[in-house]
């Protein structure tokens, strides 16, 4: 989705916006453009289509000279990707440019009274309001006028400005939209997204919801909605450019599912000490996990998917009943939520505008809030009460992979911590779990090792019209995430079915040649996970079970077999999504597919 960056300094700012702007790519976007300031004029290049196309059209920025500027990738909401939609935007004076990620909600009033007073619009886009209500308050002083047109905002922007006044600064203003300054030497940036800043600074500035900021080549001031100066800590980002690069691998998905194990140990190492577990900067006490009557898990798309597998560890080991719920039907179901509910909000990027909006409800309602997120000092990780990181490093790639690995671990942790603390945990069990939570990054490592055959696996079905992912319990949880990995990027029609619900209807679909992929990885459940397989193997389905290695029963049945080490079927999803991850990366590859960027989809989803 949309993406904004900002330079002031005392070098050509387009080529750093330029290279900021190809950082933000992976995002989703379909329309870019420029904004610098030169002397008394504002230079703006603009294009629909790819940030190479901006590159093209300004010489690598050379036609845009100038040392502080602002930039910008539109993914379309208000009005079709075309030049004259895509930002920046600039006042009818000329004096002011802006550019702006989020919603204007009242645009359409705003524009009407603009209009009646003489300013002319040259874009559908709900932002030119904000230029020309900037141009409108404007009286010398760009602060004030910045915050009388904030006072008018309803909905979400993060705003980057610049006015040929004051043409070494830079203003920018948050609310409900991810927006970072990142503190040089004698330059300063801003960026909706850290992973545009880390080539340059790693010292950061999160700003809250509210705040603006003033930006010039030596100083930086954030103030906050009264407008008072306020102090604001610096933050070291802890990873390298390198790591928000692809380092050999053909697409960032690829590189990023031979990380996962790696970053599920940074997600476990932290909070395993010995034999204990810890929660990062906070407790939960057994008083208080005992006040819990309930614990609600809200999230969208991948990050839901875990939650439904969590869910099955947390009411297994903790006793407590656990919802999961689509954040984006959450906010609208009169959810039954009081203090004595615990929110567990999954969200990789932090900034999904629908998670965003069931934990503000939820939290309205009275819930304590845990955000378990991977993006730092994002919008969800600000509003939870608490918040557990999963250290899963940049993710590039559209299609999440360690991103939702990650999450689980977390959601392992926390499950295994509060059943300990709710005494609904034996020690022997408890140290057996334990251990096999820690040896989840090598059995992850071991199961991408043992999967080297999958490109011939996904030959056979790359040119299916359709494929069917089946499994119980923790299994099934895995189903619908591996039939959200194939479809998203491969495009092929995948449908995840709990397994012994095939024969309410779904089984009508299975006919010859039929490919079903069977996670059969929950021991206690096999049998009756086998049960399922010979049913869809009698309709003349070809079966690719994903297994245990060294276990016979799956094996006997199927076409095709897939294994993992053995691990605990709480903590199965991790392994068992490996190879369904590699599956569909390896189909999309033999079909030609946009692995990193899948059509109509954005990295992180800002508009509800
Ligand atoms: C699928 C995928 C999406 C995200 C969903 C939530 O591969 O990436 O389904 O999981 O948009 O995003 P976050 O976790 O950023 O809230």
């Amino acid at each position: 989705m949309c993406g904004i960056v900002g330079f002031t300094g005392h070098q050509a700012a387009a080529p750093l916006l330029l290279e900021g702007l190809k950082r933000l790519e992976y995002r989703g976007y379909d329309s870019a453009g420029i904004a610098v300031i030169d002397g008394d004029t504002i230079n703006v290049a603009k294009v629909s289509g790819r940030i190479a196309n901006l590159c093209e059209k300004t010489h690598d920025g050379a036609d845009t000279p100038g040392s502080t500027g602002i930039g910008h990738t539109r993914w379309a909401t208000h009005g079709a990707p075309t030049d004259l939609n895509a930002h920046p935007h600039l006042s009818n004076d000329g004096k002011f440019a802006i550019v702006h990620n989020g919603i204007i909600e009242n645009y359409a009033e705003l524009r009407e009274e603009l209009i009646a007073k003489g300013y002319t619009f040259l874009s559908e886009t709900d932002t030119e309001v904000v230029v020309h209500l900037i141009e409108m308050y404007y009286k010398g002083d760009l602060k004030a006028a910045v915050m009388k047109t904030t006072s008018r905002l309803e909905g979400s922007y993060a705003l980057g400005i610049v006015c040929t006044d004051d043409p070494e600064t830079l203003f920018v203003a948050r609310e409900h939209g991810p927006l970072i300054l990142g503190i040089g030497v004698g330059e300063n940036y801003f960026s909706s997204d850290v992973t545009a800043l880390v080539s340059y600074t790693k010292n950061v500035i999160y700003l809250d919801d509210g705040e603006f900021a003033e930006l010039s080549p030596d100083n930086v001031t954030v103030y906050d909605c009264a407008g008072r100066a306020v102090e604001k800590k610096i933050s070291r980002i802890t990873w390298n450019v390198e790591a928000a690069e692809k380092g050999g691998y053909e697409h960032f998905m690829l590189k990023e599912i031979m990380e996962e194990p790696g970053a599920v140990k940074a997600a476990l190492a932290p909070r395993i000490h010995g034999s204990d577990l810890k929660l990062d900067d906070f407790e939960l006490t057994a008083e208080q996990l005992r006040d819990v009557r309930r614990i609600v898990i809200t999230a969208c798309g991948s990050a839901y998917y875990a939650g439904c597998a969590g869910k099955f560890a947390i009411e297994s080991l903790c006793r407590i009943p656990v919802t999961v719920e689509l954040a984006s039907e959450l906010r609208y179901a009169d959810p039954i939520i009081d203090e004595h509910t615990l929110l567990i909000v999954l969200s990789q990027s932090g900034e999904t505008a629908d998670t965003i909006a069931a934990m503000k409800e939820c939290k309205r309602l009275g819930a304590k809030t845990i955000a378990i997120v991977n993006v730092v000092g994002s919008t969800i990780a600000n509003l939870a009460d608490h918040t557990l990181y999963t250290w899963a490093g940049p993710e590039i790639a559209v299609a999440t992979t360690k991103g939702y690995t990650t999450q689980l671990a977390v959601l392992y942790v926390f499950a295994l911590y509060a059943a300990r603390r709710l005494g609904t945990i034996d020690e022997q069990t408890y140290s057996a779990l334990l251990a096999d939570l820690h040896s989840l990054p090598k059995k992850m490592q071991q199961t991408i090792d043992m999967n080297h055959a999958l490109p011939e696996l996904a030959e056979k079905i790359r040119d299916r019209q359709s494929l069917f992912y089946i499994g119980r319990n923790t299994d099934w949880a895995v189903s619908l995430e591996g039939a959200l990995k194939m479809k998203e990027i491969s495009y092929i029609h995948t449908e995840a079915y709990a397994a012994g619900e095939l024969k309410h209807g779904t089984i009508a679909l299975i006919d010859d040649g039929q490919p079903v992929i069977a996670i059969c990885c929950n021991d206690r459940l096999m049998d009756k996970s086998i049960s399922n397989v010979v049913e869809v193997k009698a309709r003349g389905a070809k079966v690719i079970a994903v297994t245990f290695r060294g276990d016979t029963r799956a094996v006997a049945q199927a076409d095709d077999v897939i294994f993992v080490p053995k691990v605990d079927p709480l903590f199965s999803a991790a392994l068992a999504i490996l190879p369904l991850q590699m599956l569909a990366y390896y189909v999309a590859i033999a079909n030609g597919c946009d692995i990193d960027k899948p059509k109509n989809l954005a990295k992180s989803v800002t508009v509800e």
